[in-house]
């Protein structure tokens, strides 16, 4: 069994980026500017917000971080993304979700310029990704394909289970693993509440990425000898041991399946990392130009 360590090739990849900023520089370039709206105080939000906001400096990039109270209208929301959108010196941005209940979170994503849209959220740029055309990719998937890619993980022919069908993980996931490259050319099959056998779909996959937010869902039994093991799950678990209260939990029962893998993600350290590595290439590619 080999660990996959997404800490490690996160921080090789924030490292080439750095210095890919400091080439543009030197040429007398831009900077790359992410700014990024926070609304409340979710803890889960906080926390994400200020991963992306350091890792924007671990990349050279300038940030920018606009904060609003629970209150904030969506007239008010929509004001601002149009503001961004309209701002040359802004190359990407997000609106952190989840947003409060009284603002339409798929109307604030459309309002988003499809050509700053860093996250992939944008109904254009997750119809190009469903079509094969260039464009800004979901970061949590595009993070687990560059892992597959860096570790040499074979994926043509196989049969890949996504667990979950989230628009911003299981559809777009599912995508890219049937997708016509390397990594790619998978056989894959998505799973979700109304999937009737889902250990045996998993038990005949050698590929299974679970991103379902349920502790430990993916038991030793539901794998197969020498799969390869990605877990999305990043579920809170109150822990009073802990620091901050919590500790986070995979959607796999890795100490049990572990032994049985290839390969398999840690929680944390696994695709956690890759995730905001990913918007930040996504950050750079839009700042060169190169999408769009
Ligand atoms: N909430 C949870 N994950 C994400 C993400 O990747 N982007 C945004 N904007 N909100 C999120």
């Amino acid at each position: 069994m080999e660990l996959i360590d997404g800490k490690a090739i996160a921080a090789t990849i924030k490292k080439e980026i750095a210095a890919e900023v400091e080439k543009i520089i030197a040429q007398g370039g831009k900077r790359p500017h992410l700014a990024a709206i926070l609304v409340g105080h979710d803890g889960g939000s906080e926390t994400y917000v200020a991963n992306k906001v350091r890792a924007c400096e671990e990349c050279g990039f300038t940030s920018t971080l606009i904060r609003y109270e629970d209150d904030i209208t969506e007239e008010q929301l929509l004001a601002k993304v149009d503001e961004l959108n309209n701002d040359s010196d802004i190359d990407g941005f997000i609106v952190q979700l989840p947003l409060p209940k009284h603002i339409d979170e798929q109307k604030i994503t459309e309002a988003i310029d499809y050509r700053k849209d860093v996250d992939g959220f944008h109904p254009v740029n997750a119809g190009r990704l469903a079509i094969g055309l260039p464009c800004f990719l979901s970061a949590t998937p595009n993070g687990i394909m560059e892992l597959l890619r860096r570790y040499n993980i074979e994926t043509k022919g196989k049969k890949c289970v996504v667990l979950g069908r989230s628009n911003i993980v299981g559809k777009p996931m599912a995508s890219l693993m049937m997708q016509k490259q390397i990594p790619g050319d998978a056989t894959v099959t998505v799973c979700h509440s109304h999937t009737q056998d889902i250990a045996g779909e998993c038990r005949n996959a050698d590929i299974i990425i679970a991103a379902l937010g349920q502790p430990h869902f993916v038991k030793a039994d539901m794998v197969k000898e020498g799969a390869v093991i990605i877990d999305v799950g990043t579920t809170r678990v109150p822990n009073a041991t802990r620091k901050q209260g919590f500790r986070l939990c995979g959607d796999v029962d890795f100490e049990n399946v572990a032994p049985k893998c290839s390969f398999i993600t840690p929680v944390p350290g696994g695709v956690g990392p890759m995730t905001i590595v990913s918007l930040m290439k996504n950050t750079l590619l839009a700042a060169t130009h190169q999408i769009y």
